[in-house]
């Protein structure tokens, strides 16, 4: 049989990884997906550049929209990423017929609708394994290896760029701005890295990840996000001396009120196995009621271990592109018309578990006016924690650190809470509060 023919639109850093691995894999994938699989035509602004990655015998153009044009090319891949350009080119290919192969997690989390929407009118499939987690196969757990499941939660380390300025600064006991030009000479962080440092990456995975949990249409404008620019070495220090680690976590979870959906770096018992990814690794753990907890490991990012993910689901999309369009896979896990409209609950109404810390004086009284506080507001202690005064630096001895753990506690009466302490004359400085999970 002739082989399916693929077009590519961008040819960086996946893009190649996704033509080299599917020449040095060619046998393997044919006879996985029944039929040869072949990029055949791609679009790149920079067409020279482009034929020497491909060499002569695939046609390369500068405009995307030729590829999309070409009524040989079955498939699609989306690898220019971003809102703009990209959405508009995902439509009209999907317009034309064709099934869509996208890393873009961006685009998804935020018009994954109407994307969705118009590719089911169509009659074909917008796959997207590589959106999320690079190449952990974990759209594949979540939408088919755990169907039988009612989920319960997910959470994850989806982003490597933050992990590795976490686990940087605590191994070298650095502060983020350091850690984080660092990580930019290294090639670890993007020149522009708003995306990963402030959460919004995440928070474009974990709303995908969770429209295909719980069956909701994706919502990342209900999403709370949190990045790691105000951790301080020293609160990563405290974490570990109480058995967590901080890491930035993508969560999303079902409760009696509604869905939860948020990234914000937490701390994590340092024997949870995610609380000991490092570097630029990526884990997502899921529980679901009948599978209990399960872990998925690896690499989130980079040419080819992405590329395994583009080329999972272009044999996926081999397999299944006769099929009748309702005996697919649905994009989101549930069939379109049985979706849910579970409410994705405000920041306010999460319920969860608190570190904080307070810088105050250190004088008779703090302790229980700061606790009594606490009290006052319901707010149960798990832990509190005080440092020898001396061991403040440049305070003289007349100040001191705070820790103090809670119980779950709702995030609304948290804050108010706070803002209360933080009027006490005795808390000398802005009050750290960094959110807790227990993952079990
Ligand atoms: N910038 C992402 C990360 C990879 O640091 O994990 C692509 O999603």
């Amino acid at each position: 049989m002739k082989p399916i023919q693929v077009g590519l639109l961008g040819i960086g850093t996946v893009g190649s990884g996704t033509f080299n691995v599917l020449q040095r894999n060619k046998e393997e994938i044919r006879r996985r997906a029944g039929r040869g699989i072949e990029i055949t035509m791609v679009a790149d602004l920079d067409v020279a550049r482009a034929q020497s990655i491909v060499g002569p015998d695939v046609k390369v153009v500068n405009d995307a929209r030729a590829v999309i044009a070409n009524p040989e090319i079955d498939i699609v891949i989306e690898l220019i990423g971003g809102y703009g350009i990209a959405k508009a080119l995902v439509m009209e290919a999907i317009a034309a017929g064709k099934h869509v192969v996208t890393a873009n997690k961006a685009l998804l989390a935020v018009h994954g609708t109407e994307i969705f929407a118009a590719a089911s009118a169509k009659g074909v499939m917008v796959a997207f394994e590589a959106a999320v987690a690079g190449g952990i196969p974990i759209i594949k757990a979540l939408r088919e290896g755990l169907t039988a499941n009612s989920i319960q939660w997910i959470a994850g380390i989806i982003n490597g760029t933050t992990n590795f300025i976490l686990s940087e600064m605590r191994d070298k006991g650095l502060d983020f701005a350091v850690v984080l030009q660092e990580a930019q000479r290294l090639g670890y962080a993007e020149a522009d890295p708003t995306f990963d440092i402030e959460g919004v990456d995440a928070a474009h995975k974990v709303t995908l990840m969770s429209a295909i949990a719980f069956g909701i249409p994706v919502q990342f404008d209900k999403a709370y996000v949190e990045g790691i620019t105000q951790l301080g070495a020293t609160d990563i220090k405290y974490a570990e001396q109480l058995g967590y680690r901080i890491k930035l976590l993508g969560i999303t979870k079902r409760t009696a009120k509604g869905i939860e959906l948020r990234v914000h770096p937490s701390l994590v018992p340092s024997k949870r196995l995610i609380a000991n990814v490092e570097g630029a690794m990526n884990a997502v753990v899921v529980n679901g009621d009948a599978v209990g907890t399960t872990l998925y490991y690896g690499k989130g990012a980079g040419s080819e271990p992405t590329a395994s993910a583009v080329i999972a689901d272009l044999v996926d999309i081999t397999r299944l592109h006769t099929a009748d369009p309702h005996h697919r896979v649905p994009h989101l896990a549930f069939q379109p018309d049985a979706l849910s409209d579970l409410t994705v609950l405000p920041m306010s109404e999460v319920v969860t578990s608190y570190y904080l810390r307070l810088r105050v004086a250190d004088q008779a009284g703090v302790l229980a006016k700061v606790t009594g506080l606490l009290a006052g507001a319901g707010i149960s202690i798990d832990a509190v924690l005080q440092r020898e005064a001396d061991e403040v630096s440049g305070e003289g001895g007349t100040s001191t650190d705070l820790i103090i753990l809670t119980h779950d506690t709702r995030e609304g009466t948290m804050n108010d809470a706070l803002a209360q302490l933080q009027t006490l004359p005795t808390v000398l400085a802005p009050i750290v509060r960094i959110r807790k999970e227990e993952l079990n």
